[in-house]
């Protein structure tokens, strides 16, 4: 019992701290219409940011929503076929795969208004390319393949035990 509960807290913290990482969108501001002289405040917060797959990318806002749509949708302010919808005021999403992701409100005019993001993931292949990074980073996802076995193990030992 003790054994498994020290294995599940270490695997959580691992992966809460090394693994995956959770992104406050905005950082404080969150999601909302943005200043009619920041209208890429978004895109300019997530072109700063380092995303990989497995992060988790969470939305606050008030009265508001957030769609995750395709770039032709993205372009447009099209909000008639998200992907993903959600307007719980406080929405994490998993970025689950590499590549683009669009996000945009759904909220009537906000994302003309600037509200607006697109998320770039960065795939394994193209992580050892990225030698200027910190070394925290560089090492996440290379870190989590061997942790998911070990947890796996420990598991199976903790089945027979
Ligand atoms: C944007 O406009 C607000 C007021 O509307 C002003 O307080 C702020 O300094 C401006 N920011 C920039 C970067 O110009
Ligand atoms: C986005 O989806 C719409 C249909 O829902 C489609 O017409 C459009 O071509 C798609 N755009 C891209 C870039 O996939
Ligand atoms: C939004 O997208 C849908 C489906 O892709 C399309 O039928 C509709 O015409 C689009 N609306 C606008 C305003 O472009």
């Amino acid at each position: 019992m003790e054994l498994k509960a020290w294995v599940f807290v270490t695997f959580v913290c691992v992966l809460q701290t090394a693994s995956c990482f959770q992104f406050q969108v905005g950082n404080r501001a969150g999601w909302r219409v943005p200043l009619a002289n920041q209208t890429q405040l978004y895109n300019e917060w997530a072109s700063r940011e380092r995303f990989t797959i497995g992060d988790t990318v969470r939305f606050k806002y008030k009265k508001d929503s957030v769609m995750e749509v395709n770039k032709t949708e993205y372009n447009e302010c099209n909000s008639s076929r998200p992907n993903f919808f959600s307007n719980n005021g406080d929405t994490t999403y998993t970025l689950d795969r590499s590549g683009f992701f669009y996000f945009i409100s759904g909220a009537t005019g906000h994302c003309e208004k600037g509200q607006r993001m697109i998320v770039w993931v960065i795939g394994q292949d193209e992580d050892s390319t990225a030698g200027s990074q910190p070394k925290s980073y560089a090492s996440k996802i290379h870190n989590a393949v061997p942790l998911y076995v070990l947890f796996l193990i420990m598991s199976v030992f903790q089945f027979l035990a």
